[in-house]
């Protein structure tokens, strides 16, 4: 048997992504899973490989002593009780983005977790892409000096052809732009400037299309950013597109730029007028089973056996990143007014 007993909240889409992933870690296993469904316990061990028990009530899952770490892949709107409760009930808790649709329910989050002394991990799994592994390594290589400007987008396009679109047009559990899955490329931004954030001004607006009529909040945002450092940036929040998921990063230095898998360094001495190419698996769909959940949940287990926070995704970090979200959508409530990080209530 392995070190850890993971008990998942939820069995929809992402859920099955996770359940490979905890089982392809070293030193993690899925034993449990709520659903509101009724599963049938025989099934899951057989889909999943494992034995596996189902619940339909949370707080005996969560009584559980075996159970040593809680993955929620629920509704947005359900993210705080749940995890708040895992985290009451003394388990490190996996929780899939976005942490919670309000500042507030995100801090208890946050609250609940250092208060009982367990671990988290926010399924900001972008931040362990090869993608934004090899472009973090070429910054701290120092290929592109100091970064002054970086930009990170999201498009994708998140229609009637997509599962979450049953729950995802609606204000409660899509919450904006950004909430609902720009939060990956804001994210990538703020791991790239690696400058604490001062203030945003964010725009927002929809498509005209019917296809997305039924979105009741604005599905496209843009958000300008002051970092405490002078340097500057934006990040465009697209889910109403017609076009190929495209995480656009653009990062502008002292000794050279990033385009995507493109660079530059004049540290390298070659010629600025053409770019150079990085070999690099790109984040080009919004599938989950091309998602880096493990390597990300390895990252996790491991740490939880050091005793130490993770690495990029910790509560703590992707906390800062919900803020300057938050920040983003009430400067976009208020027409683009400049909202300061510090200011926020
Ligand atoms: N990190 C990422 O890139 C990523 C990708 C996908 C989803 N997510 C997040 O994961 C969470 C869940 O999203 P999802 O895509 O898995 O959504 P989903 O619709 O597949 O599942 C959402 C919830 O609905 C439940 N559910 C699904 N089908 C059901 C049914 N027939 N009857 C009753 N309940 C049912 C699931 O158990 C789950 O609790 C959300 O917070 C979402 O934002 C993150």
């Amino acid at each position: 048997m392995k070190k850890y007993n993971v008990g998942v909240i939820g069995y929809g889409w992402a859920a099955g992504a996770h359940i490979a992933a905890i089982n392809a870690t070293t030193q993690a296993q899925v034993t449990a899973v709520y659903s509101s469904r009724p599963l049938d316990d025989a099934e899951l061990s057989a889909k999943h490989g494992s034995p596996i028990k189902s619940y339909q009530n949370l707080d005996e899952m969560l009584n559980d002593p075996d159970i040593h770490v809680v993955d929620i892949t629920s509704y947005p709107s359900q993210h705080r009780n749940q995890a708040v409760a895992a985290a009451n009930a003394k388990k490190h808790v996996i929780l899939e983005k976005p942490m919670a649709n309000s500042l507030q329910e995100v801090r208890e989050i946050a609250a609940a977790v250092k208060a009982n002394g367990v671990k988290g991990c926010v399924c900001f799994e972008c931040r362990f892409s090869g993608q934004m592994l090899s472009t973090k390594a070429v910054i701290e290589e120092g290929l592109l000096g100091s970064l002054h400007y970086g930009e990170v987008d999201y498009y994708h396009g998140i229609g009637p052809w997509y599962g979450q679109f049953r729950w995802n047009v609606g204000k409660k559990d899509g919450g904006s732009a950004l909430l609902t899955a720009g939060c990956h490329a804001l994210d990538a931004l703020l791991m790239c400037m690696g400058s604490e954030v001062e203030s945003v001004s964010s725009f927002s607006t929809k498509s005209a299309s019917d296809i997305f009529k039924p979105y009741e909040y604005n599905t496209s945002s843009v958000t300008i950013l002051n970092f405490k450092n002078g340097a500057v940036g934006k990040c465009a929040a697209i889910v109403d597109c017609l076009q190929p998921y495209y995480f656009h990063t653009h990062l502008v230095g002292s000794h050279g730029s990033l385009l995507d898998n493109k660079f530059h360094s004049s540290k390298l001495g070659t010629d600025k007028s053409k770019w150079s190419e990085l070999s690099m698996k790109m984040l080009d769909s919004g599938d989950v089973s091309d998602h880096p959940y493990e390597t990300q949940f390895q990252a996790f287990f491991d740490a939880l056996d050091a005793g130490t926070d993770m690495p990029l995704t910790s509560i703590a970090e992707s906390l800062r990143t919900f803020e300057v979200v938050f920040a983003a959508d009430k400067s976009a409530e208020q027409g683009g007014k400049p909202v300061k990080i510090a200011d926020l209530a």
